[in-house]
């Protein structure tokens, strides 16, 4: 997929969409050779790749780093940048500033967090030529607002103000919006309700596609378990088992052999 107008035809057609987050030259490179539709270069590279506990330590120029190199591995994916923590609230000016970083990085779209105080930005970002992807539910640049890392919108009282935020933020002009840890019956209510497809993480499967953390579907993280998660590979176990094959090899000399040898 490689543009926007695809992700709409998708929802169109019923068909959903796979988005993975990378953040790294090598893991793009494999991630091109994927059916997979499209690239999140997600803040969560603050703690996945930089070991943060939040991503409110992502900044605009950890995140320009981790898109040029993104950039460099994916030819034929829509690559979705993510504005980091309050890069898009201080002012329009210094806010165009960011999304013109992003843009000259490689981003073929930003992603903005919550709808709250980001409407006026986000139509002007639209009407510059830069598409917008928004992020309800769950947005964890608001984690210390929100408590914790819990399923949101769980009363009616909640579950309707997100569905009034979903409608705004397609009216301010969103080509998609990510449903962050949310029931999954209100995200099909939200995603029935849109014209524009919804992209789900612990949302349910009603939602037009789904997004996981690359290297949380890979297992890299043992100790990240949440419900919603499915890993499809034990990679810490498999990259532990071939690191301590190059250490016994060294150790019992035999790495390199003759062959390996000049
Ligand atoms: O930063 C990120 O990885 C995200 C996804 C979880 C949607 O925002």
């Amino acid at each position: 997929m490689k543009n926007i107008n695809e992700f709409q035809k998708y929802k169109n057609d019923n068909k959903p969409i796979s988005v993975i987050t990378c953040y790294d030259y090598w893991s793009a490179k494999i991630v091109n050779e994927t059916d997979i539709d499209a690239v999140l270069v997600g803040d969560s590279a603050a703690m996945v790749m930089h070991g943060y506990g939040t991503t409110v330590n992502a900044d605009m120029q950890m995140m320009v780093y981790h898109i040029e190199a993104v950039k460099k591995g994916i030819k034929n994916k829509l690559v979705i940048g993510d504005m980091p923590f309050l890069s898009f609230r201080k002012s329009l000016i210094e806010t165009m500033n960011n999304v013109e970083q992003f843009m000259k990085a490689g981003s073929d779209a930003v992603k903005i967090e919550g709808a709250n105080g980001n409407l006026e930005y986000i139509k002007h970002i639209v009407d510059s030529g830069v598409p917008v992807m928004g992020h309800l539910g769950l947005t964890p640049q608001s984690v210390h607002q929100l408590g914790g890392y819990k399923v949101q919108a769980k009363d009616k009282i909640t579950a309707d103000k997100l569905k009034i935020n979903a409608k705004k933020l397609e009216e301010a002009g969103c080509f998609s919006i990510v449903l962050e840890l949310i029931p999954a019956e209100l995200a099909k209510e939200v995603t029935d309700g849109l014209t524009i497809p919804t992209i789900g993480i612990g949302a349910g499967k009603f939602t037009s596609g789904q997004v996981l953390v690359l290297q949380d579907m890979l297992g890299m993280n043992i100790e990240f378990n949440p419900k919603f998660l499915r890993k499809y590979l034990n990679g810490f176990e498999l990259i532990k088992v071939a690191l301590n094959s190059f250490n016994n090899d060294v150790k019992n000399k035999n790495f390199p052999n003759i062959d390996e040898s000049f």
